[in-house]
């Protein structure tokens, strides 16, 4: 029987996960183990990620994660414990050097975003961010005077991530970087250009600093097809990229190694000002359940039947906080349920 590791977390992590996970049931059979982590486990083992939970993501088949952190945790003392540390921890654990963030205008909420319907229309694009290297994972060091976190990108780090890229394409990649000053990023710019001439020539390729990335996102977000970054860029790009769909607690996110269980989230995080309210928008977490019955199970009809019920749900009007309505999370997901 396939099995499904649960990382709830913290904040609006169980609640959504919970309502994610009453989603999956209908669609598929699976077992569903449920580990402590990120605050929650820093409050039972001082720890944000045992090594037991992450040995037993390694045995499952995918892990499905809610979110992590809070104000409980925050902390500018580098000898405590971050909820971060865990999610950071399973991704370098799991190997999920792959991280691709869907974000797909939805005709149904192009008067929820605060950009204007012409140019948000159409727009269907794909950031995959590099996810286990860089700035995020470089040493870091801390005096009393002065502070520093080492980037560091190998060839190999490039090239795999590069082939993600490509591989996802239908039209061309925009890779984003700053080359007009990092080393780093003149190393992925040439890298991505050879990877691209000698494997994947039929795919446009076209580079962008990410200043102007950043721009163009909200210009003409529908210019895009697939933008490959490095790990921060990535994080900062994409939740730019979320508010063209109207809200953050509409993008799913899948986590990808080289075979072994992938990661499957909602973007947002635990949005402590809002947990224990029930009325956190579920909808990222659901099509974050469709991307780990595709890409995680292989199972694509019941990823599609996830997904157009999502749509149709939304298309009957359901509307969440974030998204200007007044629908719980379990009115939210009745709403899907019932078009299941
Ligand atoms: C994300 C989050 C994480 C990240 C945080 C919670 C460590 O912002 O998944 O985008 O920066 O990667
Ligand atoms: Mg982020």
């Amino acid at each position: 029987m396939t099995l499904i590791a649960t990382l709830p977390g913290d904040g609006i992590g169980p609640e959504v996960l919970a309502a994610g996970l009453e989603v999956l049931a209908a669609v598929a059979e699976v077992d569903v183990e449920e580990h402590v982590f990120g605050g929650a486990s820093i409050d039972a083992h001082g720890v944000a990620l045992t090594d037991e939970v992450l040995a037993a993501c390694r045995g499952a088949d995918a892990v499905l994660l809610g979110a992590v952190g809070g104000p409980k945790w925050d902390t500018t003392d580098p000898r405590k414990p971050r909820p971060e540390q865990g999610l950071l921890g399973v991704r370098k654990g799991l190997g999920l050097f792959a991280n691709l963030r869907p974000v797909r205008a939805i005709e149904a909420l192009y008067d929820a975003s605060p950009l204007r319907e012409e140019r948000i229309a159409g727009t269907d694009l794909l950031v995959v961010r590099e996810l286990t290297g860089g700035i995020y994972f470089g040493a870091k060091t801390r005096t009393a005077q002065a502070a520093s976190d080492l980037c560091e990108y190998s060839v190999v780090e490039i090239e795999r991530i590069a082939r993600v890229a490509f591989t996802a394409a239908r039209t061309h990649v925009t890779s984003v970087d700053k080359a007009n000053v990092l080393e780093t990023s003149r190393l992925w710019r040439e890298v991505v250009t050879r990877v691209h001439a000698e494997e994947f020539p039929g795919v446009e390729l076209q580079h962008l600093l990410v200043d102007n990335a950043a721009m163009a996102l909200v210009s003409a977000p529908n210019r895009f097809d697939v933008i490959v970054t490095e790990n921060m860029f990535g994080d900062i790009l994409s939740d730019e990229a979320a508010m063209i769909t109207g809200s953050i607690g509409m993008l799913p996110s899948a986590s990808l190694g080289e075979g072994g269980p992938g990661l499957f989230e909602p973007v947002h995080g635990s949005a402590p000002d809002i947990a224990g309210k029930a009325i956190a928008n579920p909808l990222a977490m659901f099509l974050s359940v469709a991307l780990m019955l595709r890409r995680g199970l292989g199972l694509e009809a019941e990823a599609g039947a996830v997904e157009s019920a999502v749509d149709r749900a939304l298309a009957d009007g359901l509307r969440t906080h974030d998204l200007g309505g007044s629908a719980t999370t379990a009115q939210a997901t009745a709403a899907v349920l019932a078009l299941l």
